[in-house]
């Protein structure tokens, strides 16, 4: 997988008389497979915009979206979605909102219940497999959404801000499980944030956005995870003193922007 954007930017047209919004500019910005990029950014710069480029939801005013050589035209099975809130089933059980995107395939049933089983085991779900989603915890249900979004094996999973609603020590153990999901998996990620730590613990680079109008600003490659996944706690990484010192930086960088906004 590589996924290049090219130039790219975007704007909304004003509603009802109001100026139009121009929601990136001219950005450029290189995935390739295996990467797990992080942004960050001052509420407004365009993250959302940007995850939802690469999906295909929108379509940028110019430039492009390549993926393997192709132009990206809209959705595809190639990339996974998860956002904030989730988009379960309530009426469907964890089995079945994990099967679901199989059966918009149009796998068969067993098919669907065979590869479902797999990731429920990977993230934590085994014994609730019965359960109507609407019963779990906010952690769990953004666990079955996860689950859901890798049953389709995508080569890209777009991640935007998945762990912004829970608590801290769920987001925590969230953050792990993912590192977990995603080491040797060969996945790319692109993983949208509100938290720096977050970002700085989980990514392989980070970008860092601005708005009016939205753009990268900063770029940092990161090597954190590789210290959790080779054995390290994830608590005493985030501890240690060149983690913090690059915390603080990109702080830095994010408080200067929303205070000029
Ligand atoms: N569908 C839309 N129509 C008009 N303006 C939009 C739309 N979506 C986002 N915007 C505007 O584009 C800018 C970037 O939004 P967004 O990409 O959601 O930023 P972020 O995710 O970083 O908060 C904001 O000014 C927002 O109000
Ligand atoms: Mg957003």
């Amino acid at each position: 997988m590589s996924l290049q954007v090219i130039d790219a930017s975007v704007v909304y047209p004003g509603q009802r008389g109001r100026s139009s919004t121009e929601a990136l500019h001219a950005v450029n910005l290189t995935v390739e497979a295996g990467e797990f990029v992080v942004v960050l950014g001052a509420s407004g710069c365009g993250k959302s915009t940007l995850l939802n480029l690469i999906a295909g939801f929108v379509a940028p005013t110019a430039g492009r979206i390549v993926l393997d050589g192709q132009n990206i035209q809209g959705p595809g099975a190639d990339r996974s979605v998860v956002f904030q809130k989730h988009a379960l089933l309530p009426w469907l059980n964890v089995r079945d909102n994990v099967a679901f995107g199989l059966s918009l395939q149009g796998r068969g049933k067993a098919e669907r219940y065979k590869i479902s089983e797999h990731f429920i085991e990977i993230l934590g779900l085994r014994g609730f497999e019965d359960a109507p989603v609407y019963t779990l915890s906010g952690g769990m249900q953004q666990r079955v959404g996860i689950a859901r979004a890798l049953t389709c094996d995508p080569k890209l999973l777009l991640l935007d801000e998945p762990l912004g609603a829970l608590d801290a020590l769920t987001r925590e153990r969230a953050q792990e499980l993912i590192l977990r999901v995603w080491d040797g998996s060969g996945k790319s990620v692109l993983l949208i944030t509100h938290s720096v730590e977050e970002a700085l613990f989980m990514g392989t680079k980070l970008i860092v956005m601005s708005p009016r109008p939205g753009r990268i600003t900063h770029t940092f490659e990161l090597s954190f995870s590789r210290r959790f996944l080779a054995g390290q706690t994830a608590r005493s990484v985030k501890a240690s003193a060149d983690f913090i010192a690059l915390r603080e930086q990109v702080l830095q960088i994010i408080f200067a922007d929303e205070e000029a906004a």
